[in-house]
């Protein structure tokens, strides 16, 4: 079965439909940069133009990059705020007129990993964390989600944990691998001191670098091991999650 998958990120939002038995793309991604303002409407007209670019007529799997419960967005850290209280599955539906699923960036590429990636089989505590604009958190115990958790919002050293070991502050602080190898490090170790996790599992765009700031991240107990579906999990995991609207 094939749905469309579309990943609404702080800088760019992609998409392409997947086959979601095997978890491949089944065309290559089409990419379109966040609107800024990010405000709703815009974004949601973006969503219209990849929905349109793959001539897509049947249901999307989206995911955004906040807290999103029942469909309704609560927070916004990275995009405008006016998306606060927006119902995301409604105002998507409405623009592209196909059946979606509106779901966190971070569970989506965790789905993805679980069932395709670095997690296939792991029945224990796994964590993925993806470093990107923001840090996203998806935690499942025995192959099941737990929804909508935070942990890129933790405090270190009196900050958003975000703010410190994202991959734009890497970026924007022109860190090199081993300063941020260290600011991740202590982040890391502190997601594992409070959940002990058996796996993390470490996604977003730089995950394609894991070979540069991996072997500066030492959990105590647990395995760390890159993302295997790289910067596709969102996409692929959306598509995922939303083939309940298929059948
Ligand atoms: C948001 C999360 C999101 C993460 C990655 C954070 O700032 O609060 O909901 O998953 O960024 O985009």
């Amino acid at each position: 079965m094939q749905i469309l998958g579309i990943d609404i990120g702080g800088s760019g939002i992609k998409g392409a439909p997947v086959d979601i038995d095997t978890g491949e793309l089944v065309a290559e991604r089409y990419r379109i940069p966040t609107p800024e303002p990010s405000v709703p409407d815009a974004v949601a007209d973006v969503v219209k133009e990849i929905v349109k670019n793959f001539n897509w007529k049947g249901p999307i799997g989206c995911t955004f990059p906040a807290i999103v419960r029942r469909n309704v967005v609560e927070s916004a850290a990275n995009v405008d705020q006016g998306w606060i209280g927006v119902d995301g599955q409604k105002l998507i539906q409405k623009k592209t007129k196909c059946p979606t699923l509106f779901i966190n960036d971070a569970d989506a590429a965790g789905i993805a990993e679980m069932q395709f990636g670095a997690g296939r089989g792991n029945e224990g505590v796994v964590i993925m964390l993806t470093l990107g604009t923001g840090i996203g958190s998806a935690i499942f115990y025995k192959g099941v989600l737990l929804p909508n958790t935070e942990l890129g919002h933790i405090e270190i050293r009196g900050k958003d944990a975000e703010l410190r070991a994202s991959d734009r502050i890497r970026q924007e602080k022109e860190l090199d691998w081993d300063d941020w190898g260290a600011r991740v490090n202590e982040y890391v170790q502190r997601v594992e001191y409070l959940f002990s996790p058996d796996l993390f599992i470490i996604g977003g765009g730089v995950s394609k670098k894991a070979d540069k700031f991996l072997p500066l991240i030492h959990p105590a107990h647990a395995q760390i091991v890159p993302a295997q579906l790289l910067n596709d999990a969102g996409i692929v995991g959306a598509a995922m999650a939303a083939s309940a609207l298929a059948s």
